[in-house]
């Protein structure tokens, strides 16, 4: 695992888009799809907390990008997560998670968040086993109106 640069993010887009049409099948919405991933472009544009990426010999095999939490507060959220659908269940989500909790405790957070949506079960699960609880109900999201459920890691 190493600090992802800004060299790597139109990978790391691309990555994202392929796991999304890996995850939804034949429900994918291809226009929604390109304006998330332009909204996730500007997310590495701001401050950001922590960009790990996991390779092997291919290449990048998947990525997590942390930034301040907003409210601003001692804790990060966890904006993306991404594994290449080659990489898929081989642990590399899992040692991603691990990584980013581990440098955020180190850099003083408290905590972390993110958003999921609430039928990403195996994203759901993944999170769960490493400790990540529920907050709160489904809340719609501020730009496209889909309902995601919050998540909290108490560092
Ligand atoms: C969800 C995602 C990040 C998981 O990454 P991953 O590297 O495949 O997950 P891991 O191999 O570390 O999985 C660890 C555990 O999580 C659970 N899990 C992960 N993916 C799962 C799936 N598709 N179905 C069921 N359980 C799953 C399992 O318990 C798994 O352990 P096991 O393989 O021993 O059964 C990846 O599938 C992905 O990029 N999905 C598309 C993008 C996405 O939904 N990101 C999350 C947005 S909040």
């Amino acid at each position: 695992m190493r600090a992802g640069t800004a060299a790597d993010v139109g990978h790391c887009l691309q990555l994202w888009r392929a796991a999304v049409l890996q995850r939804d099948g034949s429900a994918a919405d291809g226009a929604a799809l390109e304006a998330q991933i332009l909204r996730s472009k500007t997310k590495f544009d701001g401050e950001v907390n922590a960009f790990l990426i996991a390779e092997d010999a291919s290449g990048i095999t998947g990525f997590v990008l942390a930034l301040p939490h907003e409210p601003l507060g001692p804790g990060s959220h966890l904006a993306l997560l991404g594994i290449d659908p080659r990489a898929q269940r081989q642990g590399v989500g899992r040692s991603l998670l691990l990584g980013l909790a581990e440098f955020r405790r180190e850099q003083g957070d408290e905590y972390l968040d993110l958003r999921v949506l609430p039928g990403n079960t195996g994203a759901r699960r993944l999170y769960e086993s490493l400790g990540w609880r529920v907050s709160g109900e489904p809340v719609p999201h501020e730009v496209t109106g889909v309902p995601f459920q919050r998540y909290v890691l108490q560092l």
